[in-house]
């Protein structure tokens, strides 16, 4: 758990930006590739539908829509980003990393550039980092940005991974901000005990590619499904709980809670535990299934630019991933409200359809 220490300056988000891909997988798309039902899907998961790529788009190109929007809400020039750190699990190839190539089509030319592999809690972690680069004065902006296209190492003979993933990025710019406000408390875990749990078996040095791993489908995505449930539940609880600690919160304080999409039941099950109102957690699964680094701050931008988020709101993150990894963080919210409109009839009715 990292607090904010004295003499440390305060960080907050000035600007949120996302993009999803035009194409639409839809449930039923998936019932002509495996055997599975859309009634399955959204009992399960709560996913009814996830954005698709196109072929010729790649992660910096999603990133870089999302970048461009943040940038323009925070009303920063590309130029004046110090760092991007990129949190992904697809990057456009090993080498260069996906945050250079971003660097170069954003135009960031004295911005420190690199990738960060912490799969869905990625941007939490990236949250992190900015709070320690920002309040520390080496860096004035940083641009955290979560991005994946998922589409390319999930396996769509495989119903147990397939129905889950999508595309898609979401970034925020971290600036300073006066004591108070702004990121509280940062919690950020690892246990590499669990490991196995969620892996991409071969392609990079511990198993190559070769004409063996690609016919055996080792490229792709595998999951046990079960052993991350509980784990997911209990590790977003705890960590929010440390969080909300921090910031000298109870639980049900928080006006709103962002988690991870990962599952709309382990969404479920965390709020429980935490004790929140229904309406406090923010859902939007059904409509891009887990896009797991940027799922947070693409959730983030709809609730920025749907007027969902005041000044002053006390607002919450957490996450869990493969490695695994999880965290959580807290803040108080400084940016004006964008524009208002209602998103509560929609949540609602997903729920509805699983519970
Ligand atoms: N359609 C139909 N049936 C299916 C499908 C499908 N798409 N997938 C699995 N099933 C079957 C299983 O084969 C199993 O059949 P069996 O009983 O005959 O063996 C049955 O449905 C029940 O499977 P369970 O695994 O028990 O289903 P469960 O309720 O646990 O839901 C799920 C599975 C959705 C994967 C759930 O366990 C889950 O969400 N786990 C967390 C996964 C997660 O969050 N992953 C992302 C991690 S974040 C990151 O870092 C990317």
């Amino acid at each position: 758990m990292t607090r904010r220490p004295d003499g440390i300056r305060g960080t907050t988000i000035t600007g949120t930006g996302m993009y999803v891909p035009e194409r639409v997988l839809t449930n039923h798309d998936l019932e002509k590739l495996v055997e599975t039902s859309d009634e399955w899907i959204v009992e399960r998961t709560g996913i009814r539908e996830r954005r698709i790529a196109s072929p010729e788009q790649a992660s910096s190109d999603l990133a870089l829509i999302a970048c461009q929007r943040a940038l323009e809400l925070a009303n920063v020039e590309a130029k004046d980003v110090d760092h991007i750190v990129l949190a992904t699990t697809t990057p456009d190839r090993i080498l260069p990393s996906c945050a250079c190539t971003l660097q170069q089509k954003l135009g960031a030319s004295k911005a420190a550039a690199y990738d960060m592999f912490a799969a869905c809690t990625g941007f939490v972690f990236g949250l992190g980092l900015a709070r320690g680069l920002v309040g520390s004065r080496l860096a004035d902006t940083v641009l955290v940005v979560g991005v994946e296209t998922l589409s390319r190492i999930v396996d769509y003979t495989d119903r147990n991974t397939c129905v889950l993933f999508g595309d898609g990025a979401g970034a925020a710019v971290l600036q300073s901000c006066e004591a108070g406000v702004g990121l509280h408390a940062v919690d950020m875990h690892s246990d590499g005990e669990l490991g196995e749990v969620l892996e991409v078996p071969a392609g990079i040095s511990a198993n190559p590619a070769s004409d063996r791993t690609v016919a055996a489908h080792e490229h792709y995505i595998r999951m046990q499904g079960k052993k991350l449930f509980p784990f997911a539940v209990r590790s977003m609880e705890d960590s929010t709980r440390r969080c909300a600690e921090a910031a000298g919160w109870s639980p049900d304080q928080i006006d709103l809670f962002i988690p991870h999409q990962a599952n709309l039941r382990i969404i479920e099950g965390v709020r429980e535990r935490l004790g929140l109102a229904e309406e406090k957690a923010y859902v939007n699964i059904d409509r891009y299934g887990n896009t797991s680094s940027a799922s947070i701050p693409i959730a983030l931008d709809e609730c920025v630019r749907s007027g969902r988020l005041k000044q002053g709101d006390k607002l919450a993150l957490a996450a869990f991933g493969g490695g695994a990894t999880w965290g959580a963080t807290t803040m108080t919210w400084t940016m004006p409200t964008v524009r208002p409109a209602a998103t509560g009839a929609r949540h609602a009715k997903v729920r509805e359809a699983v519970s």
